[in-house]
């Protein structure tokens, strides 16, 4: 029984109800939000008590977000307290979770989407043991919902693309036969002795397939390649060409190119058959095709058993492969992919930067601190503050870290030595480059990137005409760029969005564009202090940092979020967001530990089912749906 209460999402503040939440809006909202001349049509008295709320789920989630980012009500008009503000808050964001977790937990559909560029070469590589990056020819992947670049919402197919899949099939192929390591994986059975051609082209593809399309193959699956390789025979190619033209073919087949899960045409949502499992977990974590391993615990019908998921998550994350999970989740999650892209620091102003070997590790330095938490179930709070960090000889010695024994030319996980501001995402100068201008810092960019990026409240978008911040005029007295944005903020229009986005950004001001420390800005010391909305006060990165910890579950929640939605390579409902109330009780439980990120997220309802047509799984998940039948 415990363990289904403390599956509910926390309860809201005791007492507190509709009517209280009606007399706060009444009290602060009604004046501006009511009937004919509500402003922006938006009326708090179409609320009705015992409504169920989400049926205006859009409505009370706008009012919660104005009022806990504390723009509403705005500047000027009579301010309720911080608790009642809070109380409100805290009462409508868990008042909708209840009520949508109330109704279960629904899952997403079978999943069917292309292979993004990434998967596509990883999985290249991995099939034909390789180690060239066969998809650099192809066309680059759009982002979806959260963001990622393994959303089924972008992932379909052009006729580019089945061109420029035709050249890359043919290239690796070619690539691998050379090579005899790649050759005795691609062709492990060849003609002579007693094996005809026939028999050994049957071998080849008996192994080829079922690896190329993930899970056994259907009858006659082979045959339809094996006629492939008649066609190549009939036109003259010998025994090796036809049957790497017959590979080929595997190749830009949709079943080798997509992740297609069969369609659940039951009313019921069911478990993802087990070969569906071991897919969802090696492009999740590896992201490419399953090894030898998953596909014989498919085989053996073990991939939706928990203990052997929580296990298989362990050795994964342990495993090399890990790493380029860390990399495309946290480059696209914290936007550091744009280094070097879109983000390109001055190079007349931070020549210091473009050393190669201080701007490559400062770009993986964000992603090989993710591995390193994953690797080694480390707190994920670690993220926010830490005493360690991955770098390399070049990269230490930028960050000025003295001496330190056993430094290399590869990155390692190192202890900070104290005073030098470093630690965390906050310390890292990839994270200082992405929120800066090529030319200066600016606090707006960086504050906006820590309420995207770590709490998860993007700042709303700027109105589109507002006049660029001036350099400094000739005969002025130079002004700082926080004097500068602080004449910005006297005006209450700006102020409602900028008194929120700036002053975190400040907090990092002791950091140049290219992440070094620093202590003034145009000859003046360094003003890092800052001031939320709700009156906190803080000063510098250190402050700042304290700031967040308070805010922790806000963080690790969005990156939860971040993480289910990369897993799941869709953008998140609702209801998904119910299965991160559960992952982030688990967290809270044990301290924020990764490993049990992961595995919740891999025993959560949306990454182990597929939705019926119209059925929803109890959220204390207590009956066992029919599994899909193995394909
Ligand atoms: C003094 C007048 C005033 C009061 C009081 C006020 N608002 Fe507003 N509200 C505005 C104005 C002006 C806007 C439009 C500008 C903006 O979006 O910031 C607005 C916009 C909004 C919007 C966005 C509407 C849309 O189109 O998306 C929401 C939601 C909102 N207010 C909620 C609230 C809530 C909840 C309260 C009470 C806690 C409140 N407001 C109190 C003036 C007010
Ligand atoms: C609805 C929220 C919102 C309002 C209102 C708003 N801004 Fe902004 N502003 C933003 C955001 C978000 C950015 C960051 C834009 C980006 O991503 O480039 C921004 C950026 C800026 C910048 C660029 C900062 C830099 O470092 O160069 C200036 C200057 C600015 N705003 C001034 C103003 C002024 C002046 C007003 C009032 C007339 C105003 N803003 C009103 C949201 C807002």
């Amino acid at each position: 029984m415990l363990a289904l209460a403390l599956s509910l999402p926390a309860a809201a503040q005791p007492g507190y109800d509709f009517a209280r939440a009606q007399a706060f809006l009444t009290t602060s909202c009604k004046a501006c939000h009511f009937g004919k001349g509500a402003v922006g049509g938006f009326d708090v008295m179409k609320f009705v008590a015992g409504e169920p709320m989400l049926a205006q789920q859009g409505n009370w989630a706008r009012a919660a977000l104005r009022v806990k980012n504390g723009e509403m009500p705005p500047k000027g008009a009579p301010a309720p307290s911080l608790d009642a503000k809070e109380a409100f808050t805290h009462w409508v964001d868990t008042s909708l979770r209840v009520e949508a977790c109330a109704t279960g937990i629904t899952p997403g559909r079978a999943m069917v989407r292309r292979l993004n560029r990434t998967e596509y070469t990883a999985t290249v590589r991995d099939l034909l043991n390789i180690p060239v990056n066969a998809g650099r020819n192809l066309p680059a992947d759009g982002a979806g919902g959260e963001g990622f670049d393994n959303a089924a919402e972008t992932l379909f197919l052009s006729p580019i693309h089945a061109e420029k899949y035709l050249e890359a099939a043919k290239e690796a192929l070619d690539y691998g036969n050379r090579d005899p390591r790649s050759r005795s994986v691609m062709i492990p059975v060849e003609p002579g002795g007693d094996v005809s051609e026939l028999e050994a082209v049957y071998k080849v593809l008996e192994v080829f397939v079922p690896r190329a399309f993930r899970r056994p193959v259907r009858p006659g699956e082979v045959a339809s390649y094996v006629k492939l390789y008649h066609a190549a025979r009939a036109k003259k190619m010998n025994w090796e060409e036809s049957v790497l033209y017959a590979m080929a073919g595997v190749m830009v087949s949709p079943k080798f190119l997509f992740h297609a899960e069969a369609p659940n045409e039951s009313a019921e949502p069911r478990l993802a058959g087990q070969y569906e499992m071991a897919s969802r977990l090696s492009f999740f974590l590896w992201g490419s095709m399953p090894d030898a391993e998953l596909m014989r615990l498919a085989r053996e019908g073990k991939l939706q058993d928990a203990e052997t998921l929580r296990r298989q998550v362990v050795r994964m994350l342990k495993a090399e492969k890990s790493r380029e999970f860390a990399e495309n989740f946290t480059e696209q999650w914290l936007g550091t992919r744009e280094l070097g892209r879109d983000i390109k620091p001055d190079e007349k102003l931070f020549p210091e930067y473009y050393e190669p070997e201080v701007m490559s590790g400062i770009r993986h330095e964000p992603f090989l601190f993710l591995h390193e938490i994953l690797m080694g179930n480390l707190p994920l709070t670690d993220l926010l503050d830490s005493d360690w960090t991955v770098v390399a000889t070049k990269l230490a010695r930028y960050y000025n870290f003295g001496t330190i024994e056993g430094l290399r030319q590869q990155p390692i996980k190192v202890k900070i030595p104290p005073g030098k501001h470093r630690g965390g995402l906050l310390g890292m100068a990839a994270i200082h480059a992405v929120s800066s201008y090529p030319h200066r810092t600016s606090p707006v960019l960086r504050g906006k990137w820590i309420l995207e990026n770590l709490l998860g409240t993007p700042a709303p978008a700027p109105p589109p005409d507002v006049p660029e911040l001036k350099d400094n005029h000739a005969g002025e007295a130079p002004k700082t760029l926080r004097e500068r944005l602080e004449l910005h903020r006297a005006n209450p229009v700006c102020a409602s969005c900028h008194s929120r986005i700036d002053p975190m950004g400040f907090g990092l001001e002791n950091y140049d564009v290219v992440g070094r420390w620093r202590e003034q800005d145009a000859g003046k010391p360094i003003d890092a202090r800052g001031v939320l909305p709700d009156g906190t006060e803080f000063d510098g990165v250190d402050g700042l940092k304290k700031v967040l910890a308070t805010r922790k579950d806000e963080v690790i929640r969005n990156l939860s979020s971040k993480m289910l939605a990369y897993a799941l390579g869709r953008g998140l409902s609702l209801s998904d967001r119910c299965a991160v109330d559960r992952i982030m009780e688990a967290l809270r439980r044990d301290g924020y530990q990764a490993h049990t990120l992961i595995q919740e997220i891999v025993l959560s309802v949306p990454f182990r089912y597929q939705r019926g047509s119209d059925a929803r799984i109890p959220v204390g998940g207590s009956a066992t749906p029919r599994e899909a039948e193995p394909r």
